[in-house]
């Protein structure tokens, strides 16, 4: 959800009024997914990195936590919106855990779409964090093999991304998904965070639908052709 600074700083605004742009944004861009039968969407809202950013913003960002699970939580959960917390929890403050504790709870029963949101979150510490808790269950060398380490992410509860949007403008993946975007389909849009909802998703999975999808293999025509 990249470009939230550079829309607020166009409007003469400290970086965070963009944050809380950027949450309205993601509160349409949830519904509009959800409208057309997306069932899974993870977003990257706070990356292991950002402790580095000034610190009104970073604890802007904690505050938005809490002011986006109090105002957002119910109309969320009534449109069948299951949320779901990846990353490192043991960092963030006691009442950003709670608050995190809350919307999942709250949310645990729904199942139209499941809502996970990144947080302290980075993709190596990921692959590194799996490891670790496969080691702690015991298992052998032998035992360990990609669907195995699978189990140990944090994104073990949904299906790798079909599609990876990066608005914004820049061109990197910036440590989000990087076991699960092994064939996830990039797609990158100068479009500004507080600035995206249904129409941007829409050219977003219009570009999609229009992509060859091999899985490092041979198209299903091309397959079936060789076999005949
Ligand atoms: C990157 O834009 C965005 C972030 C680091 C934060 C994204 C967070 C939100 C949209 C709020 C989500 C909050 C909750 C509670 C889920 P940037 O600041 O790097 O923008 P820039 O590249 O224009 O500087």
């Amino acid at each position: 959800m990249d470009g939230n600074g550079r829309w607020a700083k166009k409007r003469f605004m400290p970086r965070v009024f963009g944050h809380k742009q950027g949450v309205d944004a993601l509160v349409r861009t949830v519904k509009a997914c959800a409208d057309r039968g997306i069932e899974y969407l993870t977003v990257f809202a706070f990356s292991s990195e950002n402790w580095k950013r000034p610190e009104d913003e970073v604890s802007g960002l904690m505050g938005l936590v809490l002011v986006a699970v109090s105002k957002y939580l119910t109309k969320l959960a009534s449109e069948g919106v299951r949320i779901r917390i990846v990353g490192d929890r043991s960092a963030v403050s006691e009442k950003v855990r709670a608050a995190w504790n809350e919307a999942e709870r709250a949310t645990a029963h729904n199942h139209r779409i499941t809502l996970s949101v990144a947080f302290n979150y980075g993709g190596r510490w990921d692959v590194v964090q799996a490891c670790r808790r496969a080691i702690e269950a015991g298992l052998s060398a032998e035992q360990l093999d990609e669907a195995r380490l699978g189990q140990f992410m944090a994104l073990s509860h949904a299906p790798d991304p079909d599609l990876f949007i990066r608005t914004g403008g820049e061109v990197r993946i910036s440590n989000f998904l990087l076991w699960q975007v092994a064939y996830s389909e990039l797609y990158f849009t100068d479009c500004l965070w507080p600035e995206f909802g249904a129409a941007e998703l829409d050219a977003a999975l219009a570009t999609f639908a229009r992509r060859d999808r091999r899985f490092g293999g041979v198209k299903t025509e091309e397959a079936a052709g060789q076999a005949a």
